[in-house]
């Protein structure tokens, strides 16, 4: 198995003195689902552009796919949604800004147009095409952003909240195009602080507390029903948890899927 990302002893202060990650370490193997969970102010976002190679580590090293090649050189590769989709969206209009990635890879406009139009069409993005990305609402932001990240068929894609500001529908359709994306082989790194997105996006969680250290990492179902774990990074268990866990069940489910099914069980 191929070693998509090996991050070791990884550290960012910013200008102003603030360190925001400090001695930090992770693996990430081909076709892994991974979701980097903490409370806001953990440096998961800085993570996100650390390992997107957007901002260069003041220590440690990150290699990629077991290549010595920088972030830099390999963005047929890596694509990267972050937190603030609008500062990424700089082109005059958003089919520029969608075409913009395959476009500096040299990949051929008739495919990077195909491409593009079926990524705007299941994030429904067509009607927006011609309109100037600033004048997009966030949500609309954030899936434009996501479809530019993805035009360029990434191997490994990290995403910052990728679904933050995303109504319920659209929601669906993100999370379809990643189910999809990662059922044909994408890496995929996802931060976020709600713990109720989390079994929906990946299958190992990475749990960081406020100063950004790893407290968990391990499989979903196993670090999210840890609820003191949970606590120490003030953090909440899934709702659907709590739900049963107010109703007096023990071994409460974590995920809605799972919920639903053992009320039918208790309603037959
Ligand atoms: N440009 C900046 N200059 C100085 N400090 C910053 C800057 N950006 C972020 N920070 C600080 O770095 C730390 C980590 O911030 P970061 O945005 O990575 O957290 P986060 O885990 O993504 O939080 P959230 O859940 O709110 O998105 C915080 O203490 C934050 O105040
Ligand atoms: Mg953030």
């Amino acid at each position: 198995m191929t070693r998509v990302l090996d991050a070791r002893d990884v550290s960012y202060s910013y200008p102003d003195g603030t360190a925001a990650i400090e001695a930090f370490d992770l693996t990430v193997e081909a076709g892994e689902r991974v979701a980097v969970v903490g409370p806001n102010g953990a440096g998961k976002s800085t993570l996100i552009q650390l390992l997107g190679g957007l901002i260069e580590p003041d220590g440690g090293t990150i290699t990629y796919f077991e290549s010595g090649a920088p972030a830099d050189d390999l963005r047929d590769r890596i694509a990267v949604l972050p937190q603030h989709p609008d500062e990424y969206l700089f082109n005059s209009t958003v089919r520029d800004d969608l075409e913009y990635g395959p476009a500096q890879l040299s990949i051929p406009k008739e495919q990077a147009r195909e491409r593009v139009a079926s990524l705007a069409d299941r994030l429904e993005l067509t009607a927006l095409l011609d309109q100037p990305p600033f004048r997009l609402s966030g949500g609309e932001q954030r899936r434009a952003a996501l479809a530019s990240a993805v035009a360029v068929d990434p191997d490994l894609l990290l995403l910052d909240e990728p679904v933050a500001d995303v109504d319920a529908d659209h929601r669906e359709r993100v999370l379809s195009l990643l189910d999809r994306r990662h059922e044909q082989g994408e890496t995929q790194i996802v931060s976020t602080p709600n713990v109720d997105l989390v079994p929906q996006v990946a299958d190992r969680v990475v749990l960081v507390d406020s100063t950004g250290s790893v407290v968990a990492d391990g499989p979903v179902t196993e670090v999210l029903a840890d609820r003191s774990l949970l606590e120490t990074c003030g953090l909440e268990a899934p709702t659907v948890a709590r739900v049963f866990e107010m109703a007096g069940v023990s071994d409460p489910p974590l995920t809605v899927a799972e919920g639903a099914a053992r009320l039918s069980d208790l309603l037959e």
